[in-house]
């Protein structure tokens, strides 16, 4: 049977970094299912659906066709063949992801796929809805968090060292406003599954976040 960790939270509590350094210590592979809606949301960005229309979303996110595959250790995303790792990871197709991703017929596509890769590996798999609906029975569960303040400044810092200019305040207020939706969205919400362990990353480094989920990972084993 293959063994499963489920990392869910807000935007920016550093799940994808966590995930990582756990997937390269433990040989799990790691599954960024953020990456899977936001390839979508590339994907209706290009042709242009606008997002407050969930009909327009409904009929063309099945042209899309999203698929993982692993490179090196590093997780691809492939929509309709193309490789789009570098073109998704822009406020512009975050925003839009947040929008379709609420969307059922773009879920389902995406939750099926999920659980397909859970069912035959080993994995450690982030995103909002991983312990409360993708992986109901997974063997750990963390809800990962830290302060909309905390979170804003790690972004900030993200985009100045790539060389983008932005504005801090702009950010938080962001961050807030995509939190809202995506916790108060009807279909699987963001919020911390019953048997999750809560672990707030705001004071804490990485190497202690990883080394917290780690201990769960070994003594739930
Ligand atoms: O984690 P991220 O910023 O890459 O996610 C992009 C958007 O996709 C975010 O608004 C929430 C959504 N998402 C989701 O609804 N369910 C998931 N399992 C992962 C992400």
């Amino acid at each position: 049977m293959s063994y499963n960790v489920a990392i869910d939270g807000p935007a920016g509590a550093g799940k994808s970094t966590i995930a990582k350094k756990i997937a390269k210590k433990m040989n799990y592979i790691y599954v960024d299912t953020g990456a899977m809606y936001r390839a979508m949301a590339l994907f209706l960005l290009r042709n242009h659906v606008d997002p407050s229309d969930s009909t327009a979303i409904s009929e063309k996110c099945r042209e899309a066709d999203i698929t993982l595959c692993y490179e090196q250790g590093e997780q691809v995303v492939l929509l309709n063949g193309e490789n789009v790792n570098g073109l998704i990871r822009t406020e512009e197709v975050g925003n839009m992801a947040s929008y379709a991703s609420p969307n059922p017929n773009v879920r389902k596509k995406m939750v099926e796929l999920q659980r397909q890769l859970a069912k035959t590996s080993d994995v450690i798999m982030d995103g909002r809805d991983i312990g409360t609906c993708v992986l109901p029975d997974a063997d750990v569960k963390v809800y990962l968090t830290a302060s909309s303040a905390v979170r804003a400044k790690r972004r900030y810092d993200e985009l100045t060292a790539k060389g983008e200019t932005c504005d801090l305040s702009v950010i938080e207020a962001d961050i807030i406003e995509r939190d809202h939706r995506d916790m108060t969205r009807e279909l699987s919400p963001l919020k911390q599954a019953e048997d999750a362990v809560l672990v707030d990353s705001s004071d804490m480094t990485i190497d202690e976040v990883v080394d917290t989920i780690i201990a769960l990972c070994k003594d739930r084993r």
